[in-house]
């Protein structure tokens, strides 16, 4: 399973490519806005950054259109940015018409804002690269919204679309071992659930004990 990276914040960024996990970055407009990224050339400029920090993975930049001539041309403005973006597209029908255009033209998009797994399966008939479902904020209006990712699996096997499954809107370390054992293809988290998974109260006791040990031992031998 690919990790994502589900921030704008570059010092996190930097901190999940050092841990030598990192597949790729999602951003959205929310995740920009919230570091101060605004104005056409900043934003442009920091999809740039965020693309030369993690070299060889994808990085979801999103369109703001909601018309397809806008949608496309924002698209290829992002597309032309850098080899790794991958245009972020929402789930509307303007949207799906640009899926199929920028998957003709060879232009990787991500289908963003899925609730439903009709809505997965429009995304991957109109050629997107990736679906984004949304499970925490199905979590939130009392879903499930791992069983959504469950639906998805099965669907895309089904017919062996290629679409990849990109688990988003996750909150926390169970959801992303969750969806590792439903089969999503990627998850994209935030890097307080992607180092979560990292602890285990046994192994710091562990640890704790073998140093301690390893301290005696020393100084028994002197
Ligand atoms: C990622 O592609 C989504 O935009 C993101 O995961 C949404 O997460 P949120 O529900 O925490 O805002």
């Amino acid at each position: 399973m690919k990790f994502f990276i589900d921030t704008a914040n570059l010092q996190q960024i930097r901190e999940a490519h050092e841990l030598g996990i990192l597949d790729g970055v999602t951003t959205n407009p929310s995740l920009m806005a919230k570091e101060g990224i605004s104005g056409k050339d900043r934003v442009l400029k920091h999809y740039v950054d965020i693309c030369e920090i993690v070299d060889n993975g994808d990085v979801s930049a999103e369109v703001i259109a909601t018309d397809l001539d806008g949608i496309i041309r924002e698209g290829e403005e992002l597309a032309s940015l850098h080899p790794n973006i991958v245009v972020k597209v929402p789930m509307i029908k303007e949207g799906l018409k640009a899926i199929r255009y920028f998957s003709d033209k060879g232009i990787r998009t991500n289908c963003t804002l899925i609730f439903s797994a009709g809505q997965a399966l429009l995304a991957a008939k109109a050629g997107a690269g990736y679906v984004s479902p949304f499970v925490g904020r199905l979590d939130d209006v009392s879903t499930d919204g791992l069983q959504l990712i469950e639906q998805i699996r099965l669907i895309y096997d089904n017919y062996g679309y290629d679409t990849e499954i990109l688990a988003a809107s996750i909150r926390h370390p169970m959801h992303i071992v969750n969806c590792a054992e439903i089969g999503a293809d990627v998850v994209t988290a935030p890097l307080s659930a992607i180092t979560a998974l990292l602890n285990h109260p046994l192994t710091d006791n562990g640890l704790s004990q073998f140093l301690a040990d390893h301290r005696k031992s020393t100084e028994l031998a002197k």
